[in-house]
């Protein structure tokens, strides 16, 4: 039998596997503590609104009820302090993240908010999540995806860590096509966003490498195929704001 390929795409370089881990927690690592505001500015805010669209499919029960959900890449806790608003005392979120820095941020935001007993940061990897068979009732991931290496060793551990009759969810760059807007897009992508990184964050490379890995995320299809695989049923995606974004959902049934 011949050995699985080594290699992977870091933005458009081909780089061995396991160096893009290390490239990807460099990037993180130097833009932790502006993240956030640079999410705002490269989006002209509208991650908000892809990220209400992402809670409103977890749908945390408003009563007491115990909910777990686990947001993985979720680096400085957005996504879990939204879903802990929309939901009742009983929603529990664990941010898991590869990332210290940007886990130390989310903590300190937590503890300001008064979060830190509903929300909890646990450092771990997407490929080999720290956490027994399934213990949770959803699964989130938001602009996580493309940056770990080995896609269908995430979504193996995805499936594994859900109960019987939890819901992935995954927000996710797309692909658009609107005629017009892919043109905008791309001017904007390529120029602007790697002006701002570097006038903001001090860092262009880094968002260069955003840019090149939006591009390189597989198609909504593709990926469905890619969920469909790892055992999800019902896998398939919601287009946003023209296929920008996409939210992807599968089940495990
Ligand atoms: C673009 S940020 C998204 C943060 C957050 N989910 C949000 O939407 O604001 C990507 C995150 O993925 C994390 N990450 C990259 N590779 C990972 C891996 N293999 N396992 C877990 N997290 C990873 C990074 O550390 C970073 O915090």
């Amino acid at each position: 039998m011949s050995d699985p390929p080594r290699d992977t795409h870091f933005g458009y370089r081909t780089v061995d596997l396991d160096a893009k881990q290390g490239m990807v927690d460099d990037v993180f690592r130097s833009v932790a503590r502006r993240y956030d505001l640079m999410n705002d500015l490269m989006s002209g805010g509208l991650h908000r609104a892809w990220k209400d669209a992402l809670v409103t499919a977890i749908n945390p029960p408003r009563g007491d009820k115990l909910f777990r959900l686990i947001d993985v890449a979720g680096g400085t806790g957005d996504v879990a302090f939204r879903t802990v608003a929309a939901g009742g005392a009983g929603t529990r979120v664990t941010v898991c993240d590869i990332n210290a820095e940007m886990l130390g941020v989310g903590r300190e935001r937590a503890i300001a908010r008064g979060l830190d007993a509903a929300v909890t940061f646990v450092e771990g990897n997407a490929e080999a999540l720290p956490f027994p068979d399934k213990s949770f009732d959803a699964y989130a991931i938001a602009f996580g995806i493309r940056n770990v290496p080995r896609i269908e060793a995430a979504l193996a551990e995805a499936y594994r860590v859900l109960r019987t009759g939890g819901r992935f969810l995954c927000l996710e760059f797309s692909t658009v096509d609107v005629p017009g807007l892919d043109t905008l897009y791309d001017l904007y992508s390529f120029n602007v966003i790697p002006a701002l990184g570097r006038s903001v964050a001090g860092d262009a490379e880094a968002y260069r490498y955003l840019v090149e890995s939006i591009r390189r995320f597989p198609r909504p299809e593709a990926f469905a195929a890619m969920m469909a695989a790892a055992g999800f049923r019902r896998a398939g995606a919601q287009p946003l704001t023209g296929g920008i974004v996409a939210l992807h959902s599968g089940w495990r049934l």
